[in-house]
């Protein structure tokens, strides 16, 4: 998590940092600071709090060089305070360093350099970086232009765990070096100046032209070039990625937050992520070169990912289940990593990221195709980490997200799954005329999306009446369950209210007891066959006092239930696109009653890039 820029031009580099910090800040945002070169001058200034905070410290308008790096924090090692905020000088204050990442080693390279006479200021792992650099820097007698380079890679190769980090040296005023390994970081190249992000809409506005970096890559950035080294310092030559995404999808464009644009997004994104992969004509993924065969040999899919992205595996598991006949386990990234399971040749295993950075997700892909498995990412991010390492990658077309929580990300992914399903079942030969109505339901979801969102009076009204609750409670059936967790994840991330979601039918095993007057319970009923059986489980709830709310696309009798939201009606398979939409609402306007930042929930960072 936190967030990393840098900035080599001829302009005056602390406003651009502090516009690309603000940027990043839903990666973390509990410190920050910048550290600026002018002349052989190397300045810091940092604290707690949020970057704004930045504008008003002392000696702000001071930083005037035109070389510098940055860094809002969300804390691992020390808590939010000004010694841990970062950069992290060394002690004779020649490198400063930003990190994003966890030096797993800490304690033992803390201990190795106090014996060499370090003193430390902060509680942070990242505090040996800066002194393990300058270590090496004195032990090299040569003064030669590779001298900073030498000992950034020889502290690297010290380094455990996970990093990307900008060292700057007073030695070297014209330079910065960068790397990284499992933790994101692009390098924007612009012309006679270039840009450091932890991810691409940071620095979107400046340009569209990004390097990207593998682990243990080198960058050294001048003004004017950018030259990349491999671990052995060998000159490796990079190709420049132009990122289509235009600069004002960053921008919360006359919305009050990004999560509320990105919800009103949904019609948008849904249907770019439909694109060309699936016509009245066709359904393309031939660039996944999956034959016949190949897809015969699969015994089993497992489907891995984090939170909402886990959520959008859930909802489609059943349409590969229905259509191509193969068992789906979906698990979840942190679990399936460490319980060793059951994965060969005959595996295919898909790994859902709206980031592409999530270290959990990442892991849990370098073991499956460490036994074996083909390995199928699907991202949001265009060259983020997941498809680097994976064998395979598909591309969600959401734009990028800015709020915390996901949303046009999980409506995006459950499209893109839901087509790769039907993609799988037609190689195999298991067309037939339920799979080609799915076809046609999906092509007709981005207008009921609009529909959808047409509808938010009621919303707003309900999100008004329960806004002071302390708990509430999810309840659906197939589908329809999947979206219940999805809603409740929602609630808590922005609205810090504790809310548990529950299979229906599962009521009567044990959380009905929870269940007494006043209590909220917001169902969601989209599929005819099982309509009959959870009105009876609301029924439960109601006769015990619950105050309700329920999402159908079902001609239900509105009376029955405190309020009732109708959303289009829509293929069962496919309704958590449109069911979800009133629950991320929901959420959104009880976070806005409560006065809570929306776009940057309390402990929560965008990017996980942390086990
Ligand atoms: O970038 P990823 O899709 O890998 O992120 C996974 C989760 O961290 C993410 O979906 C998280 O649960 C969201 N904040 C939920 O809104």
């Amino acid at each position: 998590m936190c967030g990393i820029v840098g900035y080599i031009g001829d302009k005056k580099a602390c406003p651009i940092l502090i516009n690309g910090l603000l940027r990043l800040e839903y990666r973390g945002y509990d410190s920050s600071g910048i550290a600026t070169i002018e002349g052989n001058l190397l300045s810091c200034l940092k604290d707690k709090g949020r970057v704004k905070n930045l504008y008003d410290l002392k000696g702000i308008d001071d930083l005037v060089g035109t070389v510098g790096i940055a860094h809002t924090r969300w804390a691992t090692h020390g808590k939010p305070s000004k010694e841990n905020s970062h950069p992290h000088l060394d002690n004779s204050n020649h490198f400063a360093v930003v990190h994003n990442g966890i030096i797993e080693n800490y304690h033992e390279l803390r201990e190795f350099l106090q014996k060499e006479g370090v003193s430390f200021l902060s509680q942070t792992d990242t505090e040996v970086i800066p002194n393990l650099i300058h270590y090496y820097y004195q032990k090299d007698n040569h003064t030669d232009e590779l001298k900073f380079l030498r000992a950034v890679n020889r502290a690297c190769q010290d380094l455990k765990g996970s990093f990307a980090i900008e060292v700057i040296c007073q030695d070297y005023p014209d330079s910065m070096i960068v790397v990284r390994k499992d933790s994101p970081l692009v390098i924007g190249h612009g012309n006679g100046e270039n840009y450091i992000s932890s991810d691409i809409p940071a620095i979107l506005s400046f340009t569209k032209d990004f390097y990207l970096l593998n682990d243990y890559e080198f960058a050294v950035l001048t003004r004017d070039c950018v030259d990349f080294y491999d671990i052995h310092l060998n000159k490796i030559k990079k190709d420049i990625k132009n990122i289509e995404w235009d600069a004002a999808s960053a921008e919360k464009d006359g919305f009050e937050d990004f999560m509320l644009k990105e919800i009103f997004e949904q019609p948008k994104s849904v249907r770019e992520t439909i694109g060309s992969r699936l016509t009245k004509e066709d359904c393309n993924f031939d660039d996944l070169s999956f034959s016949k065969d190949y897809l015969n040999s699969i015994r089993h899919i497992y489907i891995v990912a984090c939170g909402t992205a886990m959520h959008a595996g859930l909802a489609t598991k059943p349409i590969f289940e229905k259509f191509c006949h193969i068992p789906v386990t979906v698990d979840i990234a942190s679990e399936f990593r460490y319980r060793n399971p059951i994965i060969d040749e005959h595996t295919l295993c898909l790994y859902i990221s709206q980031s592409g950075e999530t270290a959990d997700t990442i892991a849990a892909l370098k073991l499956a195709k460490s036994k074996g498995a083909r390995t199928l990412a699907i991202s949001n991010v265009i060259g983020s980490s997941i498809t680097r390492e994976a064998d395979y990658s598909i591309y969600t077309h959401a734009g990028p997200e800015i709020a915390v929580a996901s949303t046009k990300a999980y409506t995006s992914q459950v499209v893109l799954l839901s087509i790769l399903a039907i993609y799988f079942a037609e190689v195999l030969g298991k067309q037939n005329e339920e799979l080609n109505c799915l076809k046609n339901d999906i092509l007709e979801l981005a207008e009921k999306v609009e529909k959808t969102l047409k509808n938010i009076s009621d919303i707003k009204a309900f999100a008004k009446k329960v806004y002071k609750e302390t708990d509430m409670f999810f309840l659906g059936r197939g589908s329809d369950y999947t979206v219940a967790l999805e809603g409740s994840l929602k609630l808590k991330e922005i609205s810090y209210i504790h809310s548990e979601a529950y299979a229906s039918g599962e009521l009567k095993h044990g959380p009905i007891a929870l269940i007494e007057n006043d209590v909220t319970v917001i169902s969601i009923l989209t599929d005819p066959k099982l309509v009959e059986k959870s009105i009876s489980n609301i029924q439960e709830v109601i006769t015990r006092g619950a105050k309700t709310l329920v999402i159908t696309n079902q001609a239900l009798d509105d009376k029955k239930f405190d309020s009732m939201i109708t959303i289009p009606n829509t293929n069962p398979l496919i309704s958590p696109i449109l069911s979800v939409i009133p629950l991320q609402l929901l959420a959104y306007y009880i976070s806005k009653e409560k006065g809570l930042d929306v776009d940057k929930p309390r402990n929560l960072a965008k990017s996980v890039t942390v086990e």
